[in-house]
């Protein structure tokens, strides 16, 4: 026995993978993309890759992390010397990702304090804070650091740290424990709320309206799966890292699922929830709904302080436990990014947890500096845009054809997988990693750099 870190329970792990999935991503970046992508038709792309590469592909990395007992460029180089680098490459990511994440969870952080008084300005959109901020970097300067997230970004820092210090079981896993229940909870009050406002039924009609025409075309299937691999975490590293601190009988498949639809679960919700106050807003201004639908950090930092304060009562609630959900889906994930790339230089340079803490999230809190400020802030769309449309689903296409064709690991997986879940993986696990996602994504990318080129 070595003496790697374990989860205590199996709902410990499920909440921490549940904690990973279920991030920002769901609430602001789903029902924008859906929205932009065809609407109601859009599920259909999106279903397809989370059936036939998001779900597939977690099953691997959670098999990958436990058969290999290491983070991603460990178990990377067990399965075959000199391939290290591909773990090395999803750390990177997971490391960039981390360094603007923090930074919306800053601003949600501070949105929650200010939402005591609905102290975020007044208005129509162009008035509120977040305008302001963009407004600078529009004129290609830097600006200076956006007033009143530095502090929430030290505090998101030490959070995250401090959990991350306490280690795999008495910190990632307890956060989670509470954390997660915590957010499906609040997050369901504002749904319910959301659904009840005068005009919700128009925003709902926008989102599920479905345009057919859209999914004939590759950038609308490179968004479904760019958002599969985003919000569930795949591709990154995290969850082969997750997964390797489970201890030796853990049902992997069984798992796998449930994080999956959990994720996916959420995700519909905060379509239905957004979309809801989107329609109730468009109603209190006598638009149509898709004059008002935004995503991103216009959604959630100035459509949504508008929305709240036209809320017909207790708008210092609704807002708090808005931008208070934000806090905690951010911060679950973020724990989570940060453990990858600390976990793989714990193992590279053989440091204890606490060094490597300090310093692999240290340089990622110094560099999150650069997107508090007004410049960065306009570079953390494009960042987040860039990083799903080509580092993600590139991430995703090595690992899978890595895994199905260069070193052939299936089967092997897949008997590790058999031997401790309750479900068997059936034929349909391979054909989707060997031939239907390679060939998916094999063709996205080539349509996309084609684009490029052209
Ligand atoms: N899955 C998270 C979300 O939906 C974000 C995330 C991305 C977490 C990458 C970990 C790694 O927001
Ligand atoms: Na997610």
């Amino acid at each position: 026995m070595d003496n790697r870190p374990q989860w205590g329970t199996r709902a410990g792990f499920v909440l921490a993978a549940i904690g990973s999935a279920v991030g920002l991503g769901n609430i602001w970046r789903f029902p924008g993309t859906a929205y932009d992508n065809g609407g109601g038709a859009f599920f259909l792309p999106y279903l397809f890759a989370l059936l036939t590469a998001g779900i597939p592909i977690l099953i691997m990395e959670f098999t990958i992390g436990h058969k290999n007992r290491g983070s991603a460029p460990l178990s990377y180089a067990r399965v075959r010397r000199g391939s290290e680098w591909m773990g090395w490459w999803q750390v990177i990511i997971a490391f960039v990702i981390s360094t603007y994440y923090s930074v919306i969870i800053a601003w949600a952080m501070s949105y929650s304090v200010f939402s005591f008084n609905l102290s975020w300005g007044k208005g129509s959109t162009v008035d509120f804070l977040v305008s302001d901020y963009l407004k600078v970097s529009k004129a290609g300067e830097m600006g200076s650091l956006v007033p009143g997230v530095l502090i929430p970004l030290i505090i998101t820092w030490v959070v995250t740290l401090a959990i991350l210090f306490a280690g795999v079981k008495k910190g990632i896993e307890k956060a989670n424990k509470i954390m997660i229940p915590a957010l499906v909870i609040l997050f369901l009050i504002i749904v319910v709320r959301a659904v009840t406002l005068p005009g919700a039924i128009d925003g709902l009609n926008a989102f599920f309206k479905p345009n057919w025409d859209m999914i004939a075309k590759p950038q609308v299937w490179v968004a479904a799966y760019g958002q599969i691999f985003f919000s569930l975490s795949i591709a990154f590293a995290i969850m082969i890292t997750y997964s390797s601190y489970l201890p030796k009988k853990s049902d992997i498949t069984n798992n796998a699922f449930i994080t999956g639809f959990a994720n996916s679960s959420v995700e519909l919700l905060a379509g239905i929830g957004v979309f809801a106050a989107l329609g109730f807003m468009a109603n209190q201004q006598g638009v149509p709904v898709d004059e008002v639908v935004k995503s991103g950090v216009i959604l959630a930092f100035a459509v949504f302080p508008e929305i709240i304060n036209q809320f017909p009562a207790l708008n210092e609630l609704f807002g708090f436990l808005f931008f208070f959900c934000l806090v905690l889906a951010g911060l679950s994930s973020l724990i989570s990014i940060v453990e990858t790339f600390i976990a793989g230089v714990q193992e590279k340079f053989q440091l204890s947890r606490k060094a490597s803490v300090a310093i692999g999230g240290g340089l990622s809190a110094l560099i999150s500096l650069f997107f508090a400020t007004q410049g960065g802030l306009n570079f953390l769309d494009v960042t987040d845009e860039f990083i799903n449309q080509f580092g993600v689903a590139l991430a995703g296409l090595f690992e899978v054809v890595f895994f199905a064709w260069f070193v052939k690991q299936l089967n092997p997986l897949k008997q590790h997988a058999d031997a401790i879940s309750d479900i068997r993986l059936g034929a349909w696990w391979k054909i989707c990693l060997s031939i239907i996602t390679p060939v998916v994504l094999g063709y996205m990318m080539y349509g996309k750099l084609k684009e490029r080129i052209i």
